[in-house]
């Protein structure tokens, strides 16, 4: 880390660093405002980072087509989302502790999601409580990530604060029962410093564990034992009048049987990279699972999306809308809520752009049609439109 200090004593000037002209600058930049340790949690997945690489090498698969004499000029970016105005199609995504990044953690970005017209999606492991992130939220949309908790009390106490909030849907995260560590973040010596608690479960002290049995899995029967499953969703459908949202889906039959289930949308997602390590990129399931669910049904990507085109790229091939992880935090810990806010708008742009360049007016008139394949040339002809 260069130039000050990275815990919450910090004071980390609230301007848009120099140098930033794409939102992906502020992932270059991170090394000057995140300490070795904490940048590589943040940036790493788990293992040998082999969905971290598919993640961002999976854009890179296409190549988006330019149309010439369109009208673009009552363009725009707004949406609506299973129902609720969005000015653009970039979502806060859940992530933890941000309080590792901004000593204003949570309350900065919902602020910055506020101020650009998104929807902040808040973590159960965040460092600020849910009650003080939706107030700094206003009246922007928000959504409360879930991980069920082992003991159903816990589980039904946080739905109950979060609709109390006013945060509008549930997200439930299903693909992180088990995550191994990030091999990078074990080589820089991480460990979660005693500032970064989870707020919002203080209170719920989790009876201790059962000690495994002769011949049990530290996997099967340990780590596992609390894992959701069927019937959990089900309770957890009739449990809560909010609408709920089931993230980390990639096979299309697990999103068929959810749909079917009552999930009110999907999150397309392999957490970033950070559940199982060999995933296949969260873009590349993308057009199986959207065909799995249809045309209308609401359908979210993240994973590896760094930039306007990466946006109009899965939004190409299905996604309504997508989630920003890393470069939230990148952002959050160069400028605080500022920084956030800039990087949001710096996607906002590079999505109108290269809207502007394929003729596309709005989000409707992004299709598949706008893609081709970005592999090397091979003499073969070009398939006609
Ligand atoms: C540091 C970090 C913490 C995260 N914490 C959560 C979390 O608490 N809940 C969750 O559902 N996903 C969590 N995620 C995953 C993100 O929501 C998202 O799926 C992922 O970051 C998207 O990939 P990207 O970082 O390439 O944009 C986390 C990701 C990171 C990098």
């Amino acid at each position: 880390m260069h130039g000050r200090p990275s815990g919450p004593e910090a004071t980390p000037a609230e301007r848009v660093p120099t140098g930033v002209h794409n939102a992906v600058d502020y992932e270059r930049l991170a090394p000057r405002h995140l300490e070795p340790g904490r940048l590589a949690y943040i940036a790493g997945g788990c293992g040998w980072d082999q969905t971290v690489a598919a993640n961002r090498a999976a854009f890179e698969h296409w190549a988006v087509l330019p149309r010439l004499l369109r009208d673009v000029r009552r363009g725009h970016v707004r949406l609506h989302l299973a129902g609720q105005p969005l000015e653009h199609p970039f979502l806060l995504a859940p992530v933890a502790h941000q309080r590792l990044a901004h000593p204003d953690a949570e309350i900065a970005t919902a602020r910055a999601a506020e101020a650009t017209g998104t929807c902040l999606v808040a973590s159960t492991l965040s460092s600020a409580p849910l009650e003080a992130i939706a107030q700094a939220a206003g009246s922007g949309p928000r959504w409360f990530q879930l991980y069920l908790q082992p003991e159903r009390a816990h589980t039904l106490d946080l739905l109950s604060r979060a609709e109390a909030a006013g945060f509008s849907a549930i997200v439930l995260t299903l693909d992180a029962s088990i995550q191994l560590a990030s091999r990078s973040a074990l080589a820089a010596g991480f460990v979660l410093p005693p500032e970064c608690t989870a707020a919002n479960l203080v209170e719920y002290a989790p009876s201790a564990p059962a000690p495994l049995g002769p011949g049990d899995s530290r996997i099967f029967q340990g780590a596992m034992r609390h894992a959701p499953t069927w019937d959990d969703l089900q309770w957890l459908l009739a449990a809560t009048r909010l609408p709920v949202w089931i993230k980390g889906v990639l096979h299309p039959e697990d999103a068929r049987q959810l749909q079917a289930a009552g999930a009110a949308g999907l999150i397309v997602s392999n957490h970033g990279g950070r559940s199982l390590d060999g995933a296949p990129a969260s873009l590349a399931m993308l057009p199986a699972v959207r065909t799995a669910v249809g045309a209308d049904y609401p359908l979210l990507l993240d994973g590896g999306v760094r930039s306007g085109l990466d946006a109009f790229k899965a939004l190409a091939l299905g996604a309504d809308a997508v989630l920003i992880g890393r470069l939230q935090m990148y952002a959050l810990a160069a400028a605080g809520a500022l920084g956030v806010a800039h990087m949001l708008q710096l996607l906002v742009e590079e999505l109108q752009a290269c809207m502007a360049q394929a003729g596309c007016a709005t989000l409707a008139d992004i299709g598949a049609e706008a893609l081709v394949p970005a592999l090397p040339f091979t003499g073969a002809p070009f398939p006609p439109c």
